[in-house]
């Protein structure tokens, strides 16, 4: 056995309901990258939590297990270094959750921010599934069962960690001493991506994202319907560069040196959008161009695929009953003695 690995535990997660875009790219994915050296990294394909408001399609839920590994894959985790595993075959996770029920009042769950602003966006009104409404203590058992100190989400995901923390003093105190660590969310510096349509959130359900693996031709049509100053008739116009679509891609993935003079050129008159949608064109097709080929080298090998993230749950599954079993005692629950 190698020494206990004392590298602070990071986890997130991604629920499966379809490949992965460049929203999640810049949003957590280039951060997990750079903590896998000097942590320890799980990644969770959440297909349990995508099934809290894709009931009515589980199928797709499963298909996309694979599809979201090969993006982890892809962007350059490495599985050597952190943990990819599958949520739904991890049980103390559903066992933590039903725990956790007792502890999480319903009027709480009902004024999550994330939660409300989604059950408006799906229309659910109180037709909303339980487990949708619910999904907040999934997530905080996810988060607690591997102890994680480090989340690397969205801003989207705050009121999540938030949730979590507020179980985790509760486990505590009830407890009566510290069994679990609180977590800390790690958002991206640079702010979320939109949709190439201007709409806040990039979506693959809203038709406006830009998968990882999508083709050249698919990125070129993307930045093509990219919305831009649409007071910006002429090259020879002033243009805005606040609320532009394409600069805010420019942000995400230019020179910021550079990107200056730009929007410098940009709001004086006289750079056309041709110009700077050529340039986007070319900063997202190198960029994407070598994920699209090692996605392609690793869905060759999907037994490869299946054994690696097959052995990922098996040591997630290992950690999470352990915490889980922590935190039976503590509490003082049932136990039939010696283990
Ligand atoms: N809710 C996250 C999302 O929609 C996915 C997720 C599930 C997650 N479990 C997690 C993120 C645990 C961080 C930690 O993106």
């Amino acid at each position: 056995m190698l020494a206990i690995d004392t590298r602070p535990i990071v986890l997130t997660g991604d629920r499966t309901t379809g490949p992965l875009h460049l929203g999640h790219y810049v949003g957590s994915l280039k951060s997990r990258l750079a903590l896998q050296d000097d942590h320890r990294q799980f990644l969770l394909l959440a297909d349990a939590q995508a099934l809290t408001d894709n009931g009515d399609d589980p199928g797709r839920v499963g298909r996309n297990v694979a599809e979201v590994a090969l993006d982890y894959l892809a962007v350059g985790v490495d599985p050597e270094k952190s943990t990819i595993c599958v949520q739904s075959r991890l049980p103390a996770l559903a066992e933590l959750t039903m725990l956790y029920m007792n502890f999480v009042t319903v009027s709480r769950l009902e004024r999550n921010p994330t939660v409300k602003q989604e059950i408006v966006q799906r229309g659910f009104q109180r037709d909303i599934p339980a487990g949708f409404l619910c999904y907040p203590v999934a997530q905080a058992a996810d988060i607690t069962a591997f102890k994680a100190v480090l989340v690397p989400v969205g801003e989207d995901q705050l009121p999540m960690i938030e949730q979590s923390n507020e179980i985790v003093r509760r486990i505590n105190r009830q407890a009566g001493r510290d069994v679990l660590p609180e977590a800390r969310a790690l958002v991206p510096s640079q702010g979320r991506l939109p949709g190439v349509d201007g709409r806040a959130k990039m979506s693959k359900s809203a038709g406006n994202a830009i998968p990882l693996s999508a083709s050249p031709a698919e990125i070129s049509a993307a930045v093509q319907a990219m919305f831009t100053d649409p007071d910006h008739l002429k090259a020879s116009d002033p243009g805005r560069v606040e609320g532009n679509v394409v600069f805010t891609y420019l942000d995400a993935f230019d020179v910021p040196e550079e990107l200056e003079v730009l929007k410098a050129h940009y709001r004086r008159g006289g750079l056309g959008d041709m110009v700077l949608k050529r340039r986007l064109d070319a900063r997202l097709q190198a960029l994407l161009a070598p994920i699209r080929e090692r996605r392609a080298e690793f869905a060759k090998r999907p037994d490869f695929v299946m054994d690696l993230i097959r052995a990922g749950t098996e040591r997630a599954a290992a950690l999470t009953r352990e915490t889980l079993d922590e935190i039976k005692t503590a509490l003082g629950l049932f136990s039939f003695g010696r283990a």
